[in-house]
């Protein structure tokens, strides 16, 4: 029987954080993502724009709060206080306001607070076959309006529903 949280299992292995980095997710839920990233990456900052998700997922993840290496905010991201240093990984699954036209200030957070070098995954559930299509096209034109770089799409075999990323980087001298 597959794992309720297979596709986020898929997501923290596409994102890969090596020891010592920063990484952002937004849109957090739960904080079950965060949970699989808080095991190898430096230090992770979580924004929900729920309350409840937040407090949820500070339960979830009380001992890396504790320690310091997790961090939640209730806000939405553009509201979000991020802090001054830059974030190698930005990351997020289901949300919308990567793709949603009426969302730009999204891109415009990320493309502010992401490191030179630094990457972006944007995941979903893919609901219906093809339906991954329209969300390249915005993330790409949404990111590159910004100077950052569409560089994959990776399908993600996960069940019971298929999942996709899209990855966008910052040129290392951009
Ligand atoms: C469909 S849920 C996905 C939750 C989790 N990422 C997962 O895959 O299980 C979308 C989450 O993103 C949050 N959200 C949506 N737009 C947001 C924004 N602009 N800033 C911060 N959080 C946002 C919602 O409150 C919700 O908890």
């Amino acid at each position: 029987m597959p794992s309720a949280s297979e596709r986020l299992a898929w997501t923290a292995d596409l994102v890969a954080p090596r020891a010592g980095e920063r990484v952002l997710e937004v849109g957090c839920g739960h904080g079950v993502l965060v949970a699989l990233l808080a095991e190898r990456a430096g230090e992770v900052l979580a924004v929900d724009r729920s309350p409840t998700m937040v407090a949820a997922a500070t339960r979830r993840n009380r001992a890396a709060v504790d320690a310091g290496r997790v961090r939640l905010h209730a806000a939405a991201l553009r509201d979000a206080d991020l802090g001054t240093e830059p974030f190698d990984v930005v990351v997020s699954f289901n949300v919308r306001a990567f793709w949603d036209a009426d969302e730009e200030a999204t891109w415009d957070v990320v493309a502010r607070v992401l490191a030179p070098g630094g990457r972006v995954l944007v995941a979903f559930s893919v609901m219906t076959p093809g339906a991954e299509g329209p969300v390249v096209e915005a993330v790409g034109r949404l990111a590159g309006a910004r100077g950052l770089v569409l560089s994959a799409v990776h399908p993600g075999p996960t069940a019971p529903i298929v999942s996709a990323a899209v990855e966008v980087r910052r040129p290392p001298g951009g």
